[in-house]
């Protein structure tokens, strides 16, 4: 580990850089020892209507777990990411569309998305969608997607993004869970070529008993493919903003005023509605992004995530809009229509900083050269990874292959919850290794422990903890208080828990080894096993059902199911076809089983509970040591489990 390769940061790159490494010490010594005086300072990243006097007030103590930032101070989202560019700005590109289709793509300048965004808020406003009120976003990734989330962030109107790929029942529960009033979809979504039926999917949701809050729906056409039509509460967008004037003026929101809600997955059934707030997140975002990407003003930046996941959130919309970046949206897939999409979109754009998922890479990597075939890439002077760990091989290939060995690579490790990147290299500054994301960005102070909560010293591993917060903090569940601290701040008391794992090597270098919780991590989407277990025993044929994840060459972690049938019931090919489409059905595509094992028991202990440890190491075929099965209440069962492996 410690001896791995050093990658230095390039000659070059560094005389333009940002920060150097001597500048990162120094700030990342200040932000930690004197936390509400950096935040004090770099609040000022982001304008304010009215200043801050208070920064800092947070708290992990059980019991009192609390977080504020920037608390008394006001302002306005949009107006960071539009308004304030206007003056010098206003003609430069802020969004670069590229269609799933390589014919198809449209550039937007600040000014042409502030008129959009003003209008769109306009119309927001006539269908009676107030400060505070929830909208939920079902969108393709076109521009609309964007100019949407920066219309509700204008008016105060929090928003709730639910991917694209997540099934009617999955968007009813969310709709359900927060009360959103108006739904924002298209006709229909294009992705590699296929049509998905966005708006048949939200009538569908909303036909749903549980889901009563919803007035209107605005359909975005995309297609102008032919949609069922609810008279009264289905409105097409090109009509609500026909005759909106094209400025509207900015709502003056507190800091701690909720900006928006995006559900992930955690070790229950139901996924957790994540709570960001306004001002600590963007500082965050907007900090994180101009220093982590190393943004300069000539830079295109394309980060390849949907709007759907906090990636797209952060990197592809409001950290990149806030520096007045230009930032590229794109519909497709880096394989489509050919392997060397990615990179013919780099060369078209001359994307200067690309920011991927390994599991994309990994999936090109697979190609060999046909991935970069036809293009040069030399635009590139930045690549980053985020998503999930980032295996030395795929981190080669991308650096070599990609980026002509000659950029530097930003392994960046975050989550859902935190709001904006925490580990991670600053490219001018640290040296990287292959496969970790190397070091805490400012204010972030990280920590390993041990199953007992002891805090482990120098080069070690254990449970990945942040032991005091930072502005882009998440700061509750929607809608469920007390889940926030019993989720993540129960299982070590005064520590953040990660549910990740981690390794420090002798440098102080962090290596993320991925969950150490019920939640996997399939193509850098989270996914908890609880859920995928419940959707599956929904089923009316299924008894009862285990998931655990397995090592997957592309995917990171394939999902490997263990289901047992109701009495009577016979598993054939029928079966298990109808069982994978209902898990679609229930949850989305990226949740469908990649392995279904037919069993007749699931190993559990004397007092029920499924000892998944066994059955993790069956599913890999690794059983010559299973450890201590004597706890089981019938120690047969794996043996079983064994032969059914080696049948299926
Ligand atoms: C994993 C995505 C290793 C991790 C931003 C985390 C990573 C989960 C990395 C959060 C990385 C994310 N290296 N693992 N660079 N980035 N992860 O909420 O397990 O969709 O807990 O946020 O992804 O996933 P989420």
């Amino acid at each position: 580990m410690s001896d791995t390769k050093l990658y230095p940061v390039p000659a070059e790159f560094a005389q333009n850089s940002l920060l150097n490494d001597n500048a990162y010490q120094a700030m990342y010594k200040h932000s930690i020892t004197n936390p509400e005086a950096f935040w004090g300072e770099q609040g000022h990243i982001v304008d304010w209507i009215k200043p801050y006097s208070q920064v800092k007030s947070t708290s992990f103590q059980p019991g009192r777990v609390d977080i504020n930032w920037f608390q008394d101070g006001q302002l306005n989202v949009s107006a960071n990411c539009l308004d304030r560019h206007l003056k010098d700005n206003a003609n430069k590109t802020a969004i670069i569309w590229e269609g799933d289709n390589p014919e198809d793509s449209e550039k937007l300048t600040y000014q042409d998305v502030y008129e959009k965004v003003c209008q769109f808020s306009n119309a927001l406003k006539a269908q009676g969608i107030k400060k505070g009120d929830v909208v939920c976003l079902y969108m393709p990734m076109v521009p609309e997607a964007a100019i949407a989330m920066l219309a509700c962030t204008r008016i105060g109107a929090v928003h709730t993004i639910v991917f694209a790929g997540f099934s009617a029942e999955a968007l009813a529960d969310r709709i359900d869970n927060c009360g959103a009033k108006l739904v924002i979809t298209a006709d229909e979504g294009v992705r590699a070529g296929r049509i998905t039926r966005l708006k048949d999917c939200v009538d569908t949701a909303l036909a749903k008993p549980q889901v009563t809050t919803v007035n209107n729906v605005i359909v975005f056409a995309r297609t102008n493919a032919d949609v069922a039509w609810h008279e009264g509460r289905d409105l097409w967008w090109h009509d609500v903003v026909k005759d909106q004037p094209s400025e509207c003026a900015p709502e003056a929101m507190n800091a701690e005023d909720p900006l928006f809600i995006l559900y992930t997955s955690g070790s229950t059934g139901k996924p957790k509605g994540v709570l960001h707030t306004t001002g600590g997140y963007l500082v965050y975002a907007t900090m994180t992004f101009k220093y982590v990407f190393d943004h300069q003003d000539s830079d295109v930046f394309w980060c390849t995530a949907d709007v759907g996941w906090i990636t797209g959130h952060s990197y592809l919309v409001y950290g990149p809009l806030a520096n007045a970046a230009t930032t590229v949206l794109f519909e497709g897939v880096p394989n489509y229509p050919d392997t060397a999409r990615m990179s013919q979109v780099v060369d078209k754009h001359q994307v200067t900083t690309l920011y991927t998922a390994p599991t994309a890479i990994r999936a090109l990597m697979a190609k060999g050269d046909d991935a970069i075939k036809g293009t040069k890439r030399t635009s590139l002077r930045l690549m980053g990874s985020v998503g999930e760990p980032i295996n030395p091989e795929a981190w080669q290939w991308y650096y070599n292959t990609i980026g002509n060995a000659s950029t530097p690579i930003v392994d960046t490790w975050w989550q859902t919850e935190t709001g904006g990147i925490l580990i991670t290299p600053l490219p001018g500054a640290t040296s990287l290794k292959p496969g970790s994301a190397t070091r805490p960005f400012f204010g972030v102070n990280p920590a390993l422990v041990d199953n007992e909560g002891n805090i482990l010293d120098g080069e070690n591993e254990g449970n990945l903890v942040i032991l005091d917060s930072w502005p882009g903090q998440m700061r509750g569940i929607y809608g469920d208080e007390s889940r926030f601290e019993e989720a993540y701040f129960s299982t070590f008391p005064n520590m953040y828990c990660t549910g990740d794992g981690a390794k420090r090597d002798a440098d102080g270098y962090y290596w993320i080894t991925g969950r150490v919780d019920d939640v996997l991590n399939v193509s850098g989407h989270r996914m908890g096993t609880a859920e995928i277990e419940s959707a599956l025993v929904a089923h009316n044929k299924i008894a009862e059902a285990a998931v655990v994840g397995v090592p997957h060459d592309i995917k990171g972690q394939g999902i490997y199911a263990y289901v047992t049938l109701n009495a009577g019931e016979e598993a054939d090919e029928a079966l298990l076809k109808e069982v994978k489409q209902w898990v679609r059905s229930e949850i989305g595509a990226i949740a469908t089983p990649d392995t279904l094992h037919w069993t007749q028991a699931l190993p559990k202990t004397r007092s029920g509970k499924i000892m998944r440890r066994i059955l993790r190491k069956v599913a890999t075929d690794d059983t010559d040591t299973l450890g201590d099965t004597s706890t089981l209440a019938d120690p047969s069962v794996v043996d079983t489990l064994i032969s059914e492996k080696q049948e299926a």
